[in-house]
């Protein structure tokens, strides 16, 4: 008798204390995903809506909340406006049009104030690269106490968002998150800013450190969308063969910062450039592929006129 309960014993208290790991593992795992869990974190996107935090929403494990890590979990939306900053919004009127999409996509720091009439007012989601968080910081009160519903997705090298070793960017993004505490603030993964350069590489057979690119605000808000969105509908880009023909009437690089360079100059420039330039030309001819597979449709200037 008593040699089978120590037998029970012995046989038991592992599987106890294997029960026991197992629920912490549960527990804690979306808390230390990168240190602890590994194994069950490198294919999260299989694991479906159980870091949700609207239930039944899709997550987007590429973007992860500041400061706790938590990926994006929203609904999709059925039409989104992806809102350029280039000069050709300048009197396109479209503001109306844009606001009437569910959800209305923009970038870096073009303002909405002012321009009213041609980009509209609403921003559901603004893409920000690590430069201009300066140039936001500039204006907080317009973009950070104001904007309230935004969500804004910052992406940038490693090196400067690393969140183990704190990079620069980051460092001042936790800033921000403590002074505004109520933003939604997310940063790319490294694994997804890995994939967009694997897209870049894919889409073009360059890649993209080897042949001197930096990918733009454009690229990142572009991906987000295909994912996030099920038709897109673009304001204010030019496509790939635009600057390349003649009598193009010039327009600022931005619509925000009228007269100083001009757009298809600034395109053809950092086309050419052979290193740290943002292939402004390549990409749209990407997007132009995409825009056969996916629904996404350009305005003002609208491609199809164009016949590219
Ligand atoms: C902040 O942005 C608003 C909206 O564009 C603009 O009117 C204002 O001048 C900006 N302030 C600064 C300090 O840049
Ligand atoms: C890039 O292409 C390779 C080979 O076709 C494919 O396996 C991979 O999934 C692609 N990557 C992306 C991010 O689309």
């Amino acid at each position: 008798m008593k040699t089978l309960c120590r037998c029970c014993l012995l046989l038991t208290l592992p599987l106890l204390a294997l029960i026991a790991c197992y629920l912490l593992y549960i527990l804690f795992c979306q808390h230390f995903c990168a240190q602890l869990c590994w194994l069950s974190c490198q294919y999260p996107e299989e694991q479906d809506g159980h870091f949700s935090t609207v239930p039944g929403s899709p997550i987007f494990q590429g973007y992860s909340r500041v400061p706790d890590g938590k990926p994006l979990g929203r609904a999709l939306c059925h039409q989104c406006a992806v809102v350029s900053s280039s000069g050709q919004m300048l009197g396109s009127h479209m503001g109306k049009e844009i606001d009437q999409r569910e959800c209305v996509l923009r970038m870096n720091q073009a303002p909405t104030q002012g321009y009213e009439e041609d980009v509209g007012t609403r921003s559901t989601i603004r893409v920000v690269s690590h430069t201009s968080i300066p140039l936001l910081l500039r204006n907080q009160s317009y973009f950070f106490k104001e904007s309230r519903n935004t969500v804004y997705i910052v992406w940038g090298p490693m090196k400067l968002m690393n969140r183990e070793v704190v990079g620069m960017t980051y460092r001042t993004l936790l800033k921000v998150k403590e002074m505004y505490p109520g933003l939604k603030l997310y940063t790319l993964t490294e694994r997804m800013m890995a994939r967009c350069d694997e897209i870049f590489q894919n889409e073009t057979g360059k890649n993209r450190m080897k042949s001197g690119s930096f990918l733009s605000t454009g690229w990142f808000t572009m991906i987000l969308a295909m994912e996030l969105c099920e038709q897109i509908f673009v304001y204010g880009m030019v496509s790939d063969s635009y600057c390349r023909e003649k009598d193009r009437p010039p327009v600022p690089y931005h619509y925000f910062e009228k007269g100083i360079l001009d757009e298809c100059r600034m395109y053809l420039a950092h086309e050419r450039a052979p290193r740290g330039g943002h292939r402004f030309i390549t990409e749209k001819a990407v997007f132009s592929r995409w825009a056969k597979r996916r629904h996404i449709i350009f305005n003002h200037p609208s491609w199809a006129e164009e016949g590219s």
